[in-house]
């Protein structure tokens, strides 16, 4: 398929999305007649994906200049690239063996949108010449707000857009909650009522998960490391066994811990023969896929992001998606979570264009932002008949 004709079907992608939830194209009406960012330069590391597609098409409208890097080089969608160049945005995929952070920083930007510190990261660590022209960033993930908490001295505000109230209510635990299920039913066939399922890790995203699956008529068990979680998983009806234990049961895995190696070679000693093995967290390493990879003895590509692997005692371990995220690896589910996450980084965006006075260093989402961005989003429910 021609770059053309990926666009056109991106495109067609998110009509498609903006015409059940047009959240998006109301904030651009806006943009379009404020032109909130005329002048600036503004770098996102995100994921290439047609829903970012859509929102880059109506931040374009507010002015200024947009170069965008992959968040994840798994995660991006051709057409979703074609759509955006052809509109003018600057994309950086990583896919020439460039550093695809310090590409996007090279254009000098004054704000900075990171979906995992790593743009951030090469910044401060790679290319320091360029601190002093950052006026603001805003950090839209999890991983990404546990590693600027880790970070001293950040010399400019960094809004937090993952701790206020929506994310972790709307697309945290209702958006990957229902789009992994509805990934691994399109990867698979699988039909998942009665299969068993061990989440890992009962954060936001954890208890979207389990819940999810319970409706799907699942069995759920979930194994958490804190003990608070683990309770509040107990109170939600769910068996919590140690990972080890749960392992043994489990057909179907799902990690959403947010860390690395969270299910380890060693913890897979207690896996199931046929188990399937899912990550929804941000990363691609919260299975130790590498390992297996390393272990096993047999290869089968069963179907596109289903890989089958022979171990030598005999079991088979099943991976979606090689270990990232399935949900973004596979561009599936409701992309409304999304979209709505994305309308309130367009008015933080829009926010910080007017030069809030800020302390340097983390500062949480405004409750008018959050406000703004819940009531648009019910307005453009209403409009589209929801
Ligand atoms: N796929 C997506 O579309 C998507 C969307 C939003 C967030 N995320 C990612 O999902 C991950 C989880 O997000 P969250 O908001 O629930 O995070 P969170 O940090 O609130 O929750 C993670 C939970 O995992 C637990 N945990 C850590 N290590 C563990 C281990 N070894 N075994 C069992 N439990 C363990 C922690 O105690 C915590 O309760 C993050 O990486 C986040 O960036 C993915």
């Amino acid at each position: 398929m021609s770059s053309q004709d990926r666009a056109m079907v991106a495109e067609q992608e998110v009509g498609r999305i903006n015409a059940f939830f047009p959240i998006l194209p109301r904030l651009g009406n806006r943009w379009a007649a404020a032109r909130p960012w005329e002048g600036r330069t503004i770098a996102l590391n995100v994921h290439l994906t047609n829903v970012t597609a859509a929102f880059l098409r109506e931040l374009m409208l507010g002015g200024g200049r947009f170069v965008v890097s992959a968040a994840n080089t798994r995660t991006t969608d051709a057409g979703a690239v074609d759509l955006m160049r052809s509109a003018g945005v600057e994309v950086y995929t990583g896919g020439d063996g460039e550093d695809r952070h310090q590409q996007a920083l090279s254009h000098d930007p004054s704000i900075l949108v990171d979906g995992g510190f790593e743009l951030f990261r090469t910044l401060f660590d790679k290319r320091r010449e360029a601190v002093a022209n950052v006026e603001a960033g805003v950090e839209i993930s999890r991983t990404g707000i546990s590693a600027l908490r880790g970070r001293t001295g950040v010399p400019f505000p960094v809004v937090n857009i993952n701790d206020g109230r929506l994310k972790d209510k709307v697309e945290n635990r209702h958006g990957v909650g229902e789009s992994i299920w509805q990934a691994v039913a399109l990867t698979t066939g699988m039909h998942l009522a009665g299969r068993r399922a061990l989440v890992v890790g009962y954060g936001p995203v954890g208890r979207g998960l389990a819940s999810y699956a319970r409706a799907a008529g699942m069995a759920v068990e979930v194994a958490e490391t804190d003990p608070v979680r683990r309770l509040f998983a107990h109170y939600d009806g769910y068996p919590t066994p140690t990972l080890d234990d749960g392992l043994s049961r489990a057909g179907v895995v799902v990690t959403a811990t947010g860390r690395s190696v969270a299910v380890s070679r060693a913890a897979l000693a207690h896996a199931r023969d046929g188990v399937v093995l899912i990550n929804a967290g941000h990363g691609g390493d919260e299975i130790d896929i590498d390992a297996i990879r390393k272990a096993a003895v047999g290869r089968d590509d069963v179907a596109t992001q289903v890989t089958r692997y022979q171990m030598e005692d005999g079991r088979r371990f099943t991976v979606l998606g090689d270990g990232h995220p399935l949900n973004i690896v596979t561009n599936s589910g409701s992309p409304e979570p999304v979209l709505l996450h994305f309308a309130v980084l367009g008015l933080t965006l829009e926010w910080l264009a007017g030069r809030p006075a800020l302390n340097a260093g983390e500062v949480l989402v405004t409750d008018d932002i959050e406000n703004r961005a819940a009531q648009i989003a019910l307005d453009a429910l209403q409009a589209a008949g929801g």
